[in-house]
């Protein structure tokens, strides 16, 4: 039975990557730091674990065993503007949307994994409001392209970047801003978090070892208009 990790798999898009890697009978560790409405418990192992703890990822990584997919999915974003933007949240979204990520990447590799997926946004490709989760996202892109090739094949690292997802997180996003967005994609809604899992899905276990160090967009045409 094959193991993926994935970060933030108990809400949003990372709830439906866990359901779609059940389904497939993988073994399905998820880390995040609040599980009580999360309804697979019993299904999945649970670590409760603040992930801007970067310096304890190697050690609680090592703990888990074998792993063979990483899917790199928590992340935050706080709609602040630049000049109001307090500093213990600036090293909270470095810390949570790249670093750990990066460490994660390093760790699960020692503990054998071979296909990574990174969920990046199209914010870290058009820039983004707020400035601090657009360039922790265009970070995340450019760590995809890196390890891809410092890693050589042995291990496929893919990434997606999604427009504006309904999950909690589209509700900290200002409705004007919403609405504005919802011009620019071609069928005028909303991705759904399930919509952006297929596609790291894909990237996890099906798709060519030939696509590698790429960042799919899931983003309906947003460049288009
Ligand atoms: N929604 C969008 O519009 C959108 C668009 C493009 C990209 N994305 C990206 O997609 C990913 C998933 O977001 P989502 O939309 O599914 O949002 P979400 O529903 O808010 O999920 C965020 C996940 O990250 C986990 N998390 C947050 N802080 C954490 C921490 N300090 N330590 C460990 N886990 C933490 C949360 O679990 P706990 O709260 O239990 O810790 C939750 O599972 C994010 O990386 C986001 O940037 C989202």
């Amino acid at each position: 039975m094959k193991t993926t990790l994935i970060t933030g798999g108990n809400k949003g898009i990372g709830l439906e990557l866990t359901k779609a890697f059940l389904a497939r009978d993988y073994k399905v560790i998820v880390i995040a730091r609040d599980f009580k409405d999360f309804a697979y418990a019993d299904r999945v192992e649970c670590i409760a674990y603040d992930l801007t703890n970067v310096e304890g990822i190697p050690a609680l990584v090592e703990s888990l065993g074998k792993i063979d997919i990483l899917i790199n999915n928590a992340g935050v974003m706080y709609s602040l503007s630049y000049d109001s933007y307090p500093q213990e949240k600036v090293n909270i979204m470095l810390k949570l949307n790249l670093e750990a990520p990066i460490k994660l990447i390093e760790a699960c590799v020692k503990a054998g994994a071979t296909r990574i997926v990174n969920n990046a946004s199209i914010a870290g490709q058009i820039g983004h409001p707020d400035v601090w989760y657009g360039v922790s996202k265009a970070g995340l892109i450019n760590a995809t392209k890196s390890f891809a090739k410092i890693f050589e094949g042995s291990v496929v690292i893919n990434a997606v970047a999604a427009s504006p997802v309904e999950t909690d997180m589209l509700e900290t996003i200002p409705l004007a801003r919403r609405e504005t967005f919802l011009k620019t994609v071609v069928t005028g809604r909303f991705a759904t978090p399930d919509e952006v899992a297929k596609a790291m899905l894909w990237l996890a276990t099906e798709s060519p070892e030939y696509i590698n160090g790429t960042t799919i967009d899931v983003n309906n045409g947003s460049y288009m208009r």
